[in-house]
């Protein structure tokens, strides 16, 4: 019997998503879109290639809710990607009654699900969807740190020459360009500590290209990246789906963890079957937990602003 995965939003990061899980093979996958026909073209179109990916995942693109029932994880893209000259802050109001209507959707259909929270901004709308959902923290995760870790990850690999597969680093704090912590601390290339192999001013400039990675695309694409968006989630969905108990870079709902209560903040955390098994509070350098604290105050105030 395999698990079931949906996916709240037909857009470009949904579809991708699709498009990986349908080649792991190990989840049937509905998407579901208010859209009509976008969800139910994309996952046609998808299932057709069936054959040639080696899956049999049964794909189905619905408007109806009633389809997503019994899910084990449900991820939340819908919403609206950002154009150029916006920050993920701006679409906080525009993204909370979205992100508010269909997590309350999503436990009503499937009362046991674990969800991920994908849509900007992030962090914020993890509330939102913790609020609507009134899921325990365990079963409300955000991922945007899976993302900034993969881009860290890529810049550090390309400035020192080696494979990006033999960097191993990641990034907690906010899923903004404000208030994300590169770890420099413990990031590492072949085992070699990161500080031993680049100096201070390389290692700053590529923190700063990672915080603002994101809007590099933006500024390309006019909207929002969507491969390594999606690529960063289905890891996360992975760990849960498999009970693998990876430990990832994720947005929890910390109670005391760092000293913080009750905000969304990117720390490590162990992801397996019950979603958050535990968060590894993993000792930081001074300035890097300063930082999430300043992540955790920025979310709270961004909460602030989302209109009832
Ligand atoms: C990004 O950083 C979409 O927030 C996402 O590209």
């Amino acid at each position: 019997m395999r698990k079931k995965v949906t996916i709240v939003g037909a857009g470009a990061t949904g579809g991708s998503m699709v498009e990986i899980l349908q080649a792991k093979g190990y989840a049937d996958i509905v998407v579901v879109d208010i859209i009509e026909g976008l969800p139910q073209g994309k996952a046609l179109d998808q299932a057709h290639a069936g054959p040639l990916v080696g899956s049999d995942a049964r794909i189905i693109g619905t408007n109806d809710w009633k389809d997503t029932a019994g899910s084990d994880v449900v991820v939340i893209t819908s919403g609206s990607p950002r154009k150029p000259g916006m920050s993920r802050e701006d679409l906080v109001n525009i993204n909370a009654n979205i992100v508010r209507d269909v997590a309350a959707k999503a436990v009503k259909h499937s009362p046991d699900t674990i969800i991920v929270e994908f849509a900007n901004p992030m962090d914020a709308m993890c509330h939102v969807a913790k609020d609507a959902s009134k899921l325990p923290r365990n079963r409300i995760i955000g991922q945007g740190g899976m993302l900034d870790s993969t881009r860290f990850r890529t810049f550090l690999g390309w400035e020192v020459g080696a494979s990006v597969k033999d960097v191993d680093a990641y990034v907690l704090g906010g899923h903004t360009d404000a208030t994300m912590v590169p770890i420099v601390s413990h990031a590492f290339i072949g085992g070699i500590p990161l500080r031993q192999l680049l100096p201070k001013d390389r290692i700053d400039a590529i923190v700063e290209r990672t915080r603002k990675a994101g809007t590099e695309i933006v500024g390309l694409l006019g909207t929002s990246a969507w491969y390594s968006p999606a690529w960063g989630t289905i890891e996360m969905v992975e760990s849960i789906l498999l009970d693998r108990k990876r430990i990832l870079p994720c947005s929890i709902f910390l109670e005391g963890e760092y000293g913080i209560k009750g905000s969304f903040v990117g720390v490590l955390a162990q992801l397996g079957a019950g979603g958050l098994e535990k968060v590894i509070e993993v000792e930081l350098e001074p300035d890097e937990v300063a930082g999430l604290k300043k992540a955790a105050d920025a979310v709270l105030e961004l909460v602030g602003l989302i209109k009832k």
